[in-house]
């Protein structure tokens, strides 16, 4: 892998348990991020996935372990880092205008106001709310609030995108189209991003690489899977495509039954934290993982 644009190192987070002792949420994450690479991270409730997004958004510190952006450690919020929350989290009181302008000025004090104004423009456009600059939050549809969070997120043009189940409040059409926009904007603007959820098609769509993480306590990083579905995928065909259900079915196996077992699986095989086991289900071993050619003979 090139030099990752972030870099989770060892991380782990830890809680006082009532009577003494501690519980341990996750322990031992490791993963880089590259530039441009849309991760999503599934795993069962509880097991840690808001708490490490949190930490990557400079949120909330780590028991142990660092996450370093683009060579530096992290030592708490950053406007490099955008966060979508579950819900859209919008100043009542401002109109759409506002709510992205007011980001944006966080971010670029020295613009005049017309400048941000066109800038905001351009990402109410991007979100299809173009007319709608002028409402404001009560005025609006949940899934145009959530239009909102996301044009605003952009808006301030992040290294890192990081977004916790943007979706799950949304009724499925909204979804879908949302899931749209985001996937069409992030590929072409090369957003980095580090999205949760536990919706699977929506992680197939999405991502590069999907993070499966154990159940907790001691949650970990069970295995990275790579998407094995062409780069150019739709929502409409997706299904069609050859590795579709060896995918869509390793990852449902996971979280219906080898969340839970893989702690003691990997005792059997061995496992390194550092180096997850990275899987590619449908796709055709690649070099390293096959014999090597023997030698034609003369
Ligand atoms: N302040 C806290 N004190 C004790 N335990 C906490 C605290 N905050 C979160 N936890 C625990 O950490 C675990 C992980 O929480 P979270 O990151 O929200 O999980 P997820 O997003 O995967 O559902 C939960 O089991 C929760 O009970
Ligand atoms: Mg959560």
């Amino acid at each position: 892998m090139t030099k990752p644009l972030i870099s989770i190192e060892a991380l782990a987070r830890r809680y006082p348990k009532h009577g003494g002792g501690e519980t341990t949420v996750f322990q031992d994450v490791w993963l880089p991020i590259r530039k441009g690479e849309f991760v999503c991270l599934i795993g069962h409730s509880g097991c840690g996935k808001t708490t490490i997004l949190n930490v990557l958004a400079g949120l909330d510190q780590p028991s142990a372990g660092v996450v370093i952006v683009d060579g530096r450690e992290i030592s708490g919020p950053s406007l490099d880092r955008a966060v979508i929350f579950q819900g859209h989290s919008l100043l009542p009181w401002m109109t759409v205008m506002q709510n992205v302008a007011f980001a944006v000025t966080s971010r670029r004090p020295d613009w005049r106001k017309d400048k941000v104004r066109a800038h905001c423009q351009k990402y109410i456009d991007v979100v299809h709310l173009t007319g709608s600059e002028h409402k404001k939050p009560a005025e609006l549809s949940g899934g145009m609030k959530q239009r909102v969070g996301i044009a605003r997120a952009l808006a301030i043009e992040p290294k890192m995108l990081l977004m916790d189940e943007p979706f799950s409040a949304l009724d499925a059409l909204t979804r879908g189209s949302l899931q749209d926009e985001v996937r069409r904007i992030c590929t072409a603007t090369e957003q980095t991003v580090f999205m949760i959820t536990h919706d699977i098609d929506e992680a197939m769509l999405l991502a590069d690489r999907i993070v499966l993480m154990t159940n907790g306590p001691e949650a970990k990083i069970a295995e990275i899977v790579e998407n094995t579905l062409p780069k150019d995928r739709q929502r409409t065909d997706i299904h069609k495509h050859a590795n579709y259900y060896a995918l869509r079915n390793h990852l449902l196996d996971f979280l219906v039954t080898r969340s839970k077992t893989f702690a003691s699986e990997i005792g059997a095989k061995g496992y390194d934290p550092r180096h997850p086991p990275v899987v590619r289900p449908g796709a055709k071993p690649t070099a390293v993982e096959t014999e090597p050619p023997k030698a034609a003979s003369a």
